[in-house]
């Protein structure tokens, strides 16, 4: 017996949002001034291209991680999470720095610290949150970004600036999110995950160009084409993914500097075969070859969206994940054996989705397929004694936002 595949709730955005400003009254005593939300993220297509200044492919998730907050004049950060209710936060806001504070605090302050730097405008003054997420953590689908986004939100609201109102304030709150997490964090992540969290809109994906941030809304309705977009969190551990992650990125370093460009994304359009030769480092032509490839497939992958050809896109996405496990190498026999199990029952393209080294993968299948499919994978798993997988259903939402 190997029982039931376990399907992640579909998230009630109103209720949720009622219950986490509940929580807020009971904790503080006193009403929240708002509810801010920011949604995880699967990515399409576009791994390992952002800190590459390459096309990135996400859509936002309907699950959020939601924020009830208000200023306070204590100059304070103070925070709870109903996830971490051991781990209360409160710090000075002068005392936030770099791994100041460490673990999930580090994420919220980041936001508010960063605001702060960016803001010349009204003062961002102390903040009492409580935080409350529907987004798998560990599962490679962003529970960190949706957790700054959703903060950033409310600090910007909270200190009268209304940058969440138009695309060049969402932009500059991007941006915020980013430094918050590479500088405070001290997460070395590239910008897909913030840029989903803050400008997906529903119905689409966002193509997002990490070189000059421009952006492109395409069109992904899979319910149109008779599919949905099956999401299965492997729950594998990714240990060291946080080093590994580090070490590809300054692998691409490596690489761009050996080729004289800034980014790799510069040499995307140069024959594949002469870019390769001039790399005196061998290990580095896979990675730098993945990362050309997958830039390459992004486009091709918009360019049939753009022409209302979804269910086309299946091979590119097969060829994204080898591509990712045999020259990027950041699989895990989870994610193959997911991405293997859902193509051979009916998914017309799998692969992995995020960094890598376990978390999630994404197959495109007919409607009709999910249950057979699911089960399949839930299956081959027991029959490996591995964690049970998890899934969910990914419908292009939108992205974060003041709820009440
Ligand atoms: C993680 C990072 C992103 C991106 C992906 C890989 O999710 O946070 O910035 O690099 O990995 O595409």
């Amino acid at each position: 017996m190997t029982g039931a595949p376990y399907w992640y709730p579909v998230p009630d955005v109103d209720a949720r949002a009622a219950q986490v400003a509940d929580s807020f009254e009971q904790v503080h005593s006193a009403p929240a001034a708002g509810v801010w939300a920011a949604p995880g993220r699967v990515n399409l297509i576009g791994e390992h291209t952002d800190y590459n200044g390459g096309l990135c492919l996400p859509i936002a998730l309907p699950h959020s991680t939601f924020v009830a907050a208000s200023s306070n004049s204590s100059n304070e950060l103070v925070a709870h999470s109903v996830q971490r209710p051991d781990e209360p936060l409160r710090i000075a806001l002068n005392d936030i720095g770099p791994g100041r504070p460490a673990g999930w605090g580090g994420y919220v302050a980041g936001a508010v610290a960063m605001l702060r730097a960016a803001s010349d405008g009204p003062r961002v003054a102390g903040l009492t949150a409580v935080v409350d997420s529907d987004v798998p953590v560990g599962a490679g689908l962003s529970s960190s970004a949706a957790l700054s986004c959703s903060m950033v939100l409310a600090a910007a609201e909270l200190a009268g600036l209304n940058w969440a109102d138009d695309d060049a304030g969402r932009a500059r709150l991007v941006q915020v999110s980013v430094r918050g997490e590479n500088e405070i964090a001290q997460v070395p992540s590239g910008g897909l995950d913030q840029a989903a969290a803050l400008q997906c809109e529903p119905g689409h994906a966002l193509l997002l160009d990490c070189a000059d941030h421009s952006l492109a809304q395409v069109p992904f309705d899979v319910r149109v084409h008779g599919l949905a977009l099956l999401v299965i969190d492997t729950r594998a551990e990714h240990t060291h993914s946080g080093n590994e992650y580090a070490a590809r990125r300054a692998a691409c370093e490596e690489a761009a500097r050996e080729l004289r460009v800034t980014f790799l994304r510069e040499v995307a359009d140069d024959p594949l075969e002469q870019t390769l030769a001039a790399l005196d480092e061998r290990e580095l032509r896979p990675l730098v070859r993945h990362v050309v490839s997958e830039i390459a497939r992004v486009q091709q992958v918009c360019e049939l969206l753009d022409a209302g050809r979804l269910p086309e896109i299946g091979p590119l996405m097969d060829a994204s994940h080898v591509s990712l496990r045999d020259d990027y190498r950041v699989s895990a026999p989870q994610l193959d054996v997911a991405v293997e199990v859902a193509r051979t029952t009916g998914a017309l393209g799998a692969r992995m989705t995020g960094g890598g080294f376990g978390g999630s993968a994404i197959a495109l299948l007919p409607l009709d397929a999910v249950d057979a499919v699911s089960e399949a994978v839930h299956e081959a798993f027991a029959r490996r004694h591995w964690t049970s997988p998890a899934f969910l259903l990914a419908e292009p939402s939108p992205s974060g936002r003041r709820i009440r």
